[in-house]
C-alpha cells in the first residue's frame, strides 16, 4: 500500500468563488502535514481557481462524461477537467448511480476516458443498508467493484484509488463498526490482488467514506486496510477538513 494516507475532500453540489478561502486555507495547512497526501474535488465551476490556489494539495474532478468532445449540452469530457487542472476524477458515486443512473458499465466507460486523459481514477463502491441486513454487503461491493473498473489498467498503483462508501453511511453520521470496515477493505484488497497480482493489488489504496469527521477520523483510519478518506459535509470548511488530516498524521506518527 502506498505509505502516505490520502484524504480527499468530495465538496459535491457545494461552493462559490466564496470558499476558495477554505482551499487555500487547507492547502497552506498541508504544506505543513507531509506525512499526508491531501486533494479537493471541488464542483466543475471551482477546478481550476482551486488548482490555480494549490501549490501542495491534489485537485480532482467529481465526475466526467465517458466519450470525447462533441454535441453533449451540458456535459464535460475527462480531457476537459484535465485541462482545468484536475489530476484526478472520482466515479462512481452512489450518488451519481442514484441521482442519474449510472451503471457499472457507464462508470466503466467513465473510467477508460479519464485514463486516457492522464488522470487517475477514484472509483467509489458500496452497499445499500437492505443489503447489509441481508448479509450480501461484501459480495455485492466486490462484484460492482469487479463491474466498474476499466476493462485494462496499466500500473493501477498510480491509476487507481477505490473508496468504499456505504450507501446508509453518507451524510447521515451513522457508520459501521471498525470492524465491518476492516472486513470490507480486506474483501476489497483481496479482489485487487485476484485482478492485479499480489504487488499492484496491495499497492492501490483503499479509502473509507461516509460521515468521516474529526472525532472518528482517527479510529476509523485505524481499521485493517484503510488507507485513507473520502470525505463529503466535513470537507467544507478548512477547520474541520485539516481535523481529520491531522488525525491522519498523528496516526502515522504511532508505532505500529
Ligand atoms: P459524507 O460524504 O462525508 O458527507 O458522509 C461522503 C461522500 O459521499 O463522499
Amino acid at each position: 500500500m502506498a505509505d502516505r494516507p490520502y484524504i480527499v475532500g468530495n465538496w459535491k453540489m457545494n461552493g462559490t468563488r466564496a470558499m476558495l478561502s477554505q482551499a487555500r486555507s487547507i492547502d497552506r495547512a498541508a504544506q505543513n502535514l507531509m506525512k499526508v497526501e491531501v486533494a479537493l474535488a471541488p464542483p466543475y465551476t471551482l477546478i481550476h481557481p482551486v488548482h490555480r490556489e494549490a501549490e501542495q494539495i491534489g485537485v480532482g474532478a467529481q465526475d466526467c462524461h465517458p466519450g470525447e468532445d462533441g454535441p453533449h449540452t451540458g456535459d464535460i469530457s475527462a480531457s476537459m477537467v484535465a485541462d482545468a487542472g484536475a489530476k484526478f476524477v472520482i466515479l462512481g458515486h452512489s450518488e451519481r448511480r442514484q441521482d442519474h443512473g449510472e451503471t457499472n458499465t457507464l462508470i466503466r466507460e467513465k473510467g477508460a476516458s479519464a485514463l486516457e486523459a492522464g488522470m487517475r481514477i477514484l472509483l467509489c463502491v458500496g452497499e445499500s443498508e437492505e443489503t447489509r441486513d441481508e448479509g450480501k454487503a461484501e459480495s455485492f461491493v466486490t462484484r460492482q467493484l469487479k463491474a466498474s473498473l476499466p476493462e485494462t489498467l496499466d500500473n493501477p498503483e498510480e491509476s487507481l484509488t477505490v473508496a468504499y462508501e456505504p450507501i446508509w453511511a453518507i451524510g447521515t453520521g451513522r457508520t459501521p463498526t471498525v470492524e465491518d470496515i476492516g472486513a470490507m477493505h480486506c474483501a476489497i484488497r483481496a479482489t485487487l490482488v485476484e485482478l492485479y497480482g499480489e504487488e499492484q493489488g496491495q499497492a492501490v489504496r483503499i479509502l473509507y467514506g461516509g460521515s468521516v469527521n474529526a472525532d472518528n477520523a482517527r479510529d476509523l483510519l485505524a481499521a485493517d486496510e484503510v488507507g485513507g478518506a473520502l470525505v463529503g459535509g466535513a470537507s467544507l470548511t478548512a477547520e474541520s477538513f485539516l481535523g481529520i488530516v491531522i488525525a491522519a498524521a498523528e496516526l502515522q506518527d504511532q508505532p505500529a
